[in-house]
């Protein structure tokens, strides 16, 4: 009798652990996801010729960039699929190493700009070059938005 409830309980716990996940990191990718967002705010509206050219804040962002992808490849564990409203696509934990390395990708074009970007023309040319990784990963891995 107590060994059939014991397997009762246990076949109960089972399932609950399955699903068990990891809260934080979804917050913390997504909080370092909206910080890049933030800083590429400004250089969008430059882009689209709304905003005047600022190199400062050209700078802020590909500092941000450089800083939060080196952080975002390791907050993907297997236990944050889903939970938190995450827009992570299970595409991400089936081709992980090419998700991982969308991020050296990205730090490395910010670095590249933060050589190559002195003023309007060189942003005009070289900043898409940033930017088209943010659309590329985001259209193969993050959920489309309704
Ligand atoms: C390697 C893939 C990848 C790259 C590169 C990438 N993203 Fe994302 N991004 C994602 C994924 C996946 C999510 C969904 C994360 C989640 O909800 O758990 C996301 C979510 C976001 C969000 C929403 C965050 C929130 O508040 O939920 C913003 C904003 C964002 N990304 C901006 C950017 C910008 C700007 C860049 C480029 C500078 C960028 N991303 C580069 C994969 C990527």
């Amino acid at each position: 009798m107590l060994r059939a409830a014991l397997l009762a309980v246990s076949l109960l716990a089972l399932p609950s652990l399955a699903v068990a996940q990891n809260a934080d990191v979804i917050k913390e990718r997504k909080a370092n996801f909206k910080a890049m967002g933030d800083a590429a705010k400004p250089t969008g509206a430059m882009m689209k010729g709304e905003a005047d050219f600022d190199l400062a804040a050209v700078k802020n962002a590909i500092k941000v960039f450089q800083e939060k992808a080196a952080l975002q490849g390791k907050l993907f564990p297997d236990d944050s699929k889903e939970g938190e409203k995450t827009e992570a696509l299970p595409a991400i934990w089936e081709n992980k190493a090419d998700f991982e390395e969308r991020f050296v990708k990205l730090a490395e074009a910010a670095k590249a700009a933060d050589a190559s970007i002195t003023d309007e023309d060189t942003f005009g040319a070289e900043w898409p070059k940033v930017m088209g990784n943010c659309g590329s990963c985001h259209k193969k891995y993050r959920k489309p938005k309704d």
